[in-house]
């Protein structure tokens, strides 16, 4: 077989060589060694792998050169061939110290990212604290409960029956105006007195019965300083045979003076509750004064704790205990305003308000 006539040079292939190298020179040279942030070094990483695809790759110029090698003159291949290696190794040389240097670079920045400083000031864990409510509470259910009542807890949604019907404030009673509620679309209420776990409590346990029921209640009252829509009471029921006024009478000037120190005195109002009769307003004298007055009872010597009175005979009935055989006493005494007193705040709103700096002053 004849050889080529017109055999190409080697120097025939270093023109094009050396365009592909200026290209690449200006192509490389515009990427950074160095990176600012990790996205941006994730960025130019990827450029330099298109770079090497480009230049190194199957469709590169270097890969047309090396094709070109076969139609050289035979005794001249080897010096080619030694130039097209001599652009190969250059250029994948000065790509893997620019990736060297890149890699190094995201490294730093992200071991910066990621230190920590040791000498930074730690933040101190706040621990959490009760409510003043529940502060409260706990403190009336550990004096009834060394009186030997029992706590109940109870469902905070009620029917009618219990809401109304069962203590004695059938449809269309006056008494349902003042105690009027929220209602859910099913027409379920908000309860609007713990009272009505007298009720419960009587048709699980039966007679005798002498519990405490703290708890949440909802009435449709405007807030103002001495009322919510949502506050807290503490319905207190017994139920034996031969219980009387002077029971209800005795029990709670003892919580009182458990609560505020034995001096307090206690006062009984005439009052109405379709479920006791009779029923009263139970006041206690003011635990700053004593009575003379002061801005805490408002000047009258007087605080008021809550209602009460003897379980009327159709709550007895409604709840299955024969009133023939049962009498009781019941009260429900209002946990928020007892804490504002106590607490000395002029506004039950506050209680709330979930703003931390009040609700801290009560760890
Ligand atoms: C009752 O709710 C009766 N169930 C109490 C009772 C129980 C009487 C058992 C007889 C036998 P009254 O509506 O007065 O009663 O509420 C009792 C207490 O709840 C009040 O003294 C007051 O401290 C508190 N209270 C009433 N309405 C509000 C309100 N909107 N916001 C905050 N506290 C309230």
């Amino acid at each position: 077989m004849s050889e080529d006539t017109n055999p190409l040079k080697p120097e025939d292939l270093i023109g094009p060589m050396n365009t592909a190298y200026a290209n690449f020179d200006r192509e490389i040279e515009r990427l950074p060694d160095i990176s600012k942030s990790l996205e941006e070094g994730e960025t130019h990483l990827l450029e330099l792998r298109n770079l090497r695809i480009k230049y190194l790759g199957k469709k590169s110029e270097l890969a047309i050169q090396k094709k070109l090698i076969r139609s050289i003159d035979r005794n001249r291949r080897g010096e080619a061939g030694s130039n097209i290696q001599t652009f190969e190794q250059t250029i994948s040389q000065r790509i893997d110290d620019k990736e060297r240097r890149l890699k190094n670079s995201i490294e730093t920045t992200r071991l910066e990212r990621e230190s920590i400083d040791v000498t930074i000031p730690g933040r101190r864990p706040r621990p959490g604290h009760l409510h003043p409510i529940t502060l409260m509470r706990q403190r009336i259910e550990d004096i009834f409960v060394s009186l030997g009542y029992a706590v109940e807890d109870d469902r905070e949604i009620e029917t009618d029956f219990y809401n109304f019907d069962a203590l004695n404030i059938p449809e269309g009673h006056p008494a349902r105006d003042p105690q009027d509620t929220f209602y859910t679309t099913e027409g379920f209420a908000l309860r609007s007195q713990t009272s009505t776990v007298q009720i419960h409590a009587m048709q699980r346990r039966g007679a005798p019965v002498r519990m405490i029921a703290p708890g949440r209640v909802f009435r449709r009252d405007t807030p103002d300083p001495t009322h919510n829509p949502m506050f807290f009471q503490v319905e207190g029921l017994c139920v034996d045979r031969g219980i009387t006024m002077g029971h209800l009478k005795g029990t709670l000037q003892e919580f009182v003076h458990r609560l505020f120190g034995p001096e307090t005195r206690t006062r009984f109002r005439p009052s109405y509750f379709p479920f006791t009769e009779p029923s009263a307003e139970v006041d206690y004298s003011c635990f700053n004064c004593g009575g003379p007055g002061c801005r805490i009872c408002k000047w009258s010597g007087w605080i008021e704790l809550g209602g009460s009175g003897m379980v009327h005979p159709n709550v007895l009935r409604a709840a299955g205990v024969d009133p023939e055989v049962f009498t009781g006493f019941a009260f429900g005494l209002g946990i928020d305003r007892t804490c504002a007193r106590i607490y000395e705040l002029d506004d039950i709103r506050l209680l709330f308000e979930n703003d931390v700096r009040f609700l801290e002053q009560f760890r």
